[in-house]
Formats: C-alpha cells, structure tokens, sequence
C-alpha cells in the first residue's frame, strides 16, 4: 500500500494533476467533507477502478451551512481519512484550509445558484445550501480540472444539481453516480450518523424500510404520489424520536411531483432523530 500525499494548496494540486494530465493519464476526483465511511470509499474505489490517477478533497465548506447548522461541530478525523484513502488505493488528498479556499473570507463575491432543481426539498428546508454546494464544487472542478468526479446517490437532489452545473458551464468534467451504501440493518451511512444514540440508530432503520414500503407500493401500480408519500410518513413518524422534515416521491430527473408516477420514479426523505438529520432515498422505474 503506498501512502496517500496529502496536498493543502491549491498550487499544489494543480501542479500535480497537470502533470499527469499531460502524460496522457486519466483523473478521477472524490468531493467529500471527510469523516470517511464506507459510502465515500465505493467512490474512490469506483475511480481507482476507472482512472490512472485519483484525488479526493476533504474541506468542510461553510458556504454551505446554514448560521444553525453544525459546521463547527461536524465530525472530523484527518489521520483516520488519509488511511482509509491510502488503503483505498487513492493518489492524491487535498486538504485546504478555510483560507486557501477562501482568502478574502466567506461568503465570497460569486454565487453558483442552479435554478429549478434547487428549489424543492432540500432547498425548501435549507434554502442557502445548494449554492453553498454548486459554488464549492464549481471551484473544486476548477481546481482539479479535467476529470470524472464520483458523488453519491445518497445525497440524490445534490448528485442531479451537480449533472446540470457540469454542463450547463461546459466543465471538463464527467459526473458519475454512485449507488447508497448501506449498514447491515439497512442505514445509509453518513458521516452525520454518529450523533445518533443507539435508540435513535434503532428508530432510524425505518427511514430505509418506510421507503422500500413506498418503492413497493409503486412497483405494485400505485400512480398517486400523494398516497405513496402519506404510506411512508405515517410508517417515519411512527418512530417516537422521529421528525419529518419533507418526504416526497417524484420524477427522478427533475425532482418536481408529477400527478402520475411513471418512468424514473424517486422517493426521498428528511427526518430528524435528535441532533441528526438523516437523508435516505430509493428509485424505481415503472
Ligand atoms: P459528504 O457528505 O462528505 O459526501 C461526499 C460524497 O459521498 C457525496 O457525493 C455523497 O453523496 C457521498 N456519500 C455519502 N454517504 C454515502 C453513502 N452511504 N453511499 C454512497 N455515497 C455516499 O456531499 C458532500 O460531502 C458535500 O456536499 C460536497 C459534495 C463535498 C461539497 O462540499
């Protein structure tokens, strides 16, 4: 196992992909805010297997948490993500301080807002995230140049914010879809998973098992978004720590409820246990 190096300017990474770049070798590119699980290492395993080079960034970006969110208290471990980037196979960690990405401090002049596919879900709940998104991943894209770059199904509305940015700007860059990775009773991982109490951990299964309920219920020829939304809520909120925040079933594309289902179907949830709030999704194609 050769050991992952570990780059923090901005310089550096150019330096080290345009080099590579320049032999003629592909790059492959993993965006993640750290506190590596097992979700984020299908990615880079995804672009090990498919590039000659691979890079993944750890920066938890403040543009895209809200004054009432925990980016102070999101989880961090350094020493633990470069190893697992190291056995993964990885070439490349950037790990850039707030002010080599942000030297005239934050929030910065330019604003990425993608239009329309922003606005539902998430974007209801956390109106100022997604531009926190788009504008860092713009500037990651930049920063690494030319590659494919990996992003999670998990995080569904994101990965299709993500597709339009690329191209809507004619970025040099091919974003790939990676499928939920999931813990044995069923619970995506996620990085927000550890301020769940072992109660809370239990009462969250239902979030992967309420929306199976629904996927279910569509494959068996329920058309109604509305009775396939209600099915899973009322599953969710059966679980006493339970808080829904949104739970939706809609066009997977454009994530806008169509009064029929039909073709690429996504149902989508956001529920609260305690301090964590947890998202999870499922698809199906009628
Ligand atoms: P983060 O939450 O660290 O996630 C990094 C990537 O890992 C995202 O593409 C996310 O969808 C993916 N991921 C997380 N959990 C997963 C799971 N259980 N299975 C599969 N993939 C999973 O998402 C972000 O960071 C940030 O918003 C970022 C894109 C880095 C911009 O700051």
């Amino acid at each position: 196992m050769t050991e992952v190096q570990v780059l923090e300017t901005i310089a550096e990474v150019r330096a080290a992909l345009d080099g590579r770049r320049a032999e003629g070798q592909s790059v492959g590119f993993v965006p993640t805010m750290g506190f590596l699980h097992e979700g984020h290492r299908s990615l880079m395993s995804a672009s090990v297997a498919a590039n000659d080079v691979s890079i993944v960034s750890i920066f938890v970006n403040p543009l895209q948490f809200a004054p009432d969110e925990d980016l102070d208290a999101y989880p961090r471990d350094i020493a633990a993500d470069s190893a697992m980037c190291s056995s993964a196979g990885v070439d490349y960690v950037f790990i850039p301080s707030v002010d080599e990405m942000y030297p005239m401090g934050h929030p910065i002049w330019t604003n990425i807002h993608v239009g329309t596919i922003s606005e539902p879900l998430e974007g209801r709940h956390r109106p100022t995230h997604f531009d926190g998104v788009a504008t860092v991943v713009s500037k990651l894209f930049s920063i690494v140049g030319a590659c494919r770059a990996y992003f999670g199904e998990k995080d569904w509305q994101q990965l299709a914010i993500v597709r339009l940015l690329a191209f809507d700007l004619s970025m040099p860059v091919e974003v790939v879809g990676c499928p939920i990775i999931r813990e044995d009773g069923g619970l995506a991982m996620s990085s927000r998973n550890v301020y769940l109490t072992d109660p809370e951990r239990e009462q969250a299964l239902v979030l992967n098992q309420a929306l199976r309920h629904g996927i279910e219920m569509i494959e068996a020829g329920q058309r109604d978004p509305e009775m396939v939304v209600a099915a899973i809520t009322t599953l969710i909120e059966a679980q006493p720590s339970a808080k829904v925040d949104y739970v939706a079933a809609v066009d997977a594309a454009t994530l806008q409820v169509p009064e029929q289902l039909s073709g690429e179907v996504r149902v989508l949830t956001a529920t609260r246990f305690g301090k964590a709030r947890l998202l999870d999704n499922r698809g199906t194609t009628t």
